[in-house]
């Protein structure tokens, strides 16, 4: 999957908040900077969650250095909209007496899609950056799209203030580039990030005609995070699922002993723990199997399935998802070679 993202240089990450959203964008970022592509992580969020997952802290609009391959920075709307004016105006001093200025204040947070402008505004500046040879300074952008509100609305707002300025005027050609770039699926990505269950399924099939329709580009991957893995083997299924019901008929207590208290466990306690423990994994995974099909059936991008990881800490998580994620790119396997 990391393959069909190599093209893309700017990539936006949408879904719903708690379906991993943050923690799939830092993986991917760290799997594409592994891969030695200078790879910029923005987030738009007031609390930056890259901030903890990187380990860094992010002093402000500049994209601090985390590593060779690797960038961050949080986009603050404050932050996004002085360095906009600042394009317009010729100094950094006359920008931000401008937005300290009272009446040009309500002014500016009164006019719509101010911010969702002035933020993705920023991330075209960062797109557009160079090295000394003149070559694009970064080769992903990835950005993590606010977990709150609709995604298509905020990466529709540079058409919809095109169309409302007819083109003509300073923010409206801005508004055009920005709104041209969102809409090139050679250069665009969007992925959406969702869970094995009813509600982000649904809502990521809803997503995908949404975008569709909307922004008139695909939707080009479905991640499905956080899925629960078979505990055993197709076969060893069988054999297991017969010896569970004997146990279950023979034992009708078994699922009891499941749940007794750490210091009443005894070998027979073991033994419902082990013959339990992997019935309801079991479950977990039909369970997941059942929304994912869905997701299959109804969806037309191409969805990648990421499984649940058992670790305690954030970084472990992403560190794990990352490798996850490189061992299926034909260019890693190039790479260590
Ligand atoms: N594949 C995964 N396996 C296990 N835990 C995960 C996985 N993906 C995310 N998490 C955990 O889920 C929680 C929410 O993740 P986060 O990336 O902050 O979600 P979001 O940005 O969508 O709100 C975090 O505790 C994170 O470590
Ligand atoms: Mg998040």
């Amino acid at each position: 999957m990391l393959d069909e993202l190599l093209d893309s240089r700017l990539i936006f990450v949408t879904g719903k908040g708690g379906v991993g959203k943050s923690t799939v964008t830092a993986a991917l970022a760290r799997a594409l900077s592994r891969l030695e592509r200078r790879t910029l992580v923005l987030e738009t969020d007031t609390f930056s969650a890259m901030e903890d997952l990187f380990d860094y802290s992010s002093p402000g609009l500049e994209p601090e250095e985390i590593n060779e391959y690797l960038y961050a920075s949080n986009l603050t709307a404050e932050e996004c909209f002085i360095a906009t004016l600042r394009r317009f105006v010729p100094s950094d001093r006359i920008a931000r007496a401008v937005i300290k200025n009272r009446i040009a204040r309500v002014f500016f947070r009164a006019a719509p899609s101010v911010n969702e402008v002035t933020i993705l505004d920023q991330v075209r500046s960062f797109f557009e950056k160079t090295d000394e040879d003149g070559e694009p300074f970064f080769d992903h952008i990835l950005v993590d799209l606010p977990a709150s509100g609709h995604a298509v609305t905020f990466l529709n707002v540079p058409a919809t203030m095109n169309q409302m300025m007819r083109g003509i005027g300073p923010i409206a050609k801005m508004s055009a580039k920005v709104a041209d770039l969102i809409s090139d699926p050679q250069t665009t990505s969007i992925i959406a990030v969702c869970l094995p269950e009813e509600m982000p399924v649904n809502e990521t099939i809803e997503l995908a005609d949404n975008i569709a329709e909307t922004l008139g580009r695909p939707l080009d991957l479905a991640i499905a995070n956080m899925v629960h893995q078979s505990p055993l083997s197709d076969g060893d299924r069988k054999v297991f699922e017969e010896l569970h019901g004997h146990i279950r008929d023979k034992y009708p207590d078994v699922e009891s002993l499941f749940f007794e208290a750490e210091d009443e466990r005894t070998e027979s306690t073991a033994i419902a723990r082990l013959v339990e423990g992997n019935a309801l994994a079991l479950g977990w995974f039909d369970r997941d199997r059942e929304y994912l099909d869905l997701l299959y059936e109804r969806l037309s991008a191409p969805i990648v399935e990421v499984p649940i990881i058992y670790e305690s800490s954030g970084v472990d998580v992403v560190e794990k998802l990352g490798r996850i994620f490189l061992d299926h790119s034909a260019d890693a396997a190039s790479l260590s070679a």
